[in-house]
């Protein structure tokens, strides 16, 4: 079997004795990739390079539709290299690099700049998502026509929500003309001034003020009316609480063009973290009870939500060592998404690959080059994980500038091998290439 380092762009890799895992279920077959496409499925195949693929998933590469790459604005934090870098090593051929940067991404200049420094990092596709409104600001729309005839097929003010409802309601008109989609941070601020964990027992005995559940679901509600109203495609950010879960579930069951996400630390981890008044478990928004767990892996289940998202927010240490009230909000999550997935969700691996791949591909309009089966033709944007390898995180292995996530030192079982993106090996045996 040839070193990873021999592994080269040119000429015919094949992905030896895997199992090719895709929405038409599972095949145990090679997989041969050419000038940057999937080339031959077959048996036994012979290449230029070979590489060991055996005892793994062979999956179209995985889909964030949510990461905070930092750049421009707080570089100190992350770049979009860096944060590319990690995503690779989490199996990653795209990433939804969210608007919240500084300046942030509500012009075609900021758009072109983010794509532009992704193509130069070259390690997966950075896909740019627009602000709603202006220095997401919640007071005026974004300029949305330009940015999406600038190609912005994602539009949102992620950090905050739109809270007011006029603009909310024009905003999805115009999506509807655009045919592009809204994917809203659900969030009455009103109701969460001040507040650092879930409005629960604890937060009462803490005496640290309380986030209700209420705060999310208002705007989970009204946007799915106004979606009813406007026919616009609206997607629901990092849900974390059952009725918000159970909200989306009567939206599709009515048939409205609702999609939803939930992030792997709401799936694992619940609000008694923050007991320890530890900043690392501080997220936006936060991390709930076992009972909205329970509903959102559920969610996940029955196909209520479509798609796992990380929110992968890198935050320097310097600000996450301020007190619980200061500290910002956020959490890694690139590196860790496969394993932690892979440990809570009671999901077959054809299920995983549709909402790592399949779904947030369509989502973020991107279907034509991720989250496609693994047939000759197909872009070679392509995933290969061990689903049985238990792994340990340490902050040394880390890709990410940023060194915030809870989960160093836990044991997770799921560690991806290799990614290529376009063809060329970014990661091989967990290690990234550039
Ligand atoms: O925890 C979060 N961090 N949630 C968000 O919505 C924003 C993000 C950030 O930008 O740090």
């Amino acid at each position: 079997m040839t070193r990873p380092a021999e592994v080269s762009a040119v000429g015919r890799v094949v992905l030896k004795d895997g199992t090719i895992v895709d929405s038409r279920g599972e095949q145990r077959l090679d997989v041969a990739m050419e000038n940057g496409v999937v080339t031959e499925v077959g048996i036994e195949l012979r290449g230029d390079r070979l590489v060991d693929a055996r005892g793994c998933v062979v999956a179209p590469g995985f889909v964030d539709l949510h990461a905070h790459l930092r750049e421009p604005g707080k570089e100190e934090a992350e770049t979009i290299e860096t944060g590319s870098r990690a995503g690779a090593k989490g199996g990653y051929t795209a990433l939804v690099a969210m608007p919240n940067t500084d300046p942030p991404q509500d012009s075609v200049a900021v758009i072109d700049f983010v794509r532009e420094q992704g193509k130069r990092a070259g390690l997966l596709e950075v896909v740019p998502s627009g602000c709603i409104t202006l220095g997401r600001q919640g007071e005026a729309l974004a300029p949305l026509a330009e940015l999406a005839a600038a190609g912005v097929r994602l539009f949102t003010d992620d950090g905050s929500g739109v809270q007011n409802e006029l603009l909310m309601r024009r905003a999805m008109e115009y999506a509807r003309g655009l045919g592009v989609t809204l994917a809203q941070h659900c969030e009455v601020t009103s109701l969460t001034k001040g507040a650092v964990m879930n409005e629960c027992q604890c937060c009462t005995s803490l005496g640290l003020p309380g986030w209700p559940s209420i705060a999310e679901e208002l705007m989970v509600f009204r946007d799915i009316e106004l979606a009813r109203l406007t026919g616009a495609r609206v997607h629901f950010l990092h849900l974390s609480t059952a009725r918000s879960v159970e909200l989306v579930r009567a939206a599709k069951r009515d048939g409205l063009p609702i999609t939803a996400e939930v992030t792997p630390h709401h799936l694992s981890l619940d609000d008694t973290r923050l007991t320890s008044f530890d900043t690392v478990f501080k997220v936006n928004p936060p991390l709930r009870s076992l009972g909205d767990i329970a509903a959102l892996r559920a969610g996940v289940r029955d196909g209520t939500i479509d798609a796992l998202a990380t929110d992968h927010a890198p935050h320097p240490r310097r600000d996450k060592e301020l007190s619980l009230d200061q500290a910002p909000p956020g959490m890694l999550g690139l590196e860790t998404a496969l394993g932690v997935a892979l440990g809570v969700l009671d999901v077959d691996l054809v299920h995983l690959v549709r909402i790592m791949s399949t779904q947030p591909a369509a989502i973020a309009g991107i279907s034509d080059r991720h989250g496609r089966d693994i047939e000759v033709g197909a872009p070679a944007n392509v995933v290969v994980f061990d689903p049985d390898l238990s792994w340990t995180v340490s902050p040394d292995s880390l890709s990410s500038k940023s060194r915030n996530t809870p989960y160093v030192g836990m044991t997770l079982r799921g560690k991806v091998r290799h990614t290529f993106f376009n063809g060329v090996a970014t990661v091989l045996d967990g290690d990234a290439q550039r």
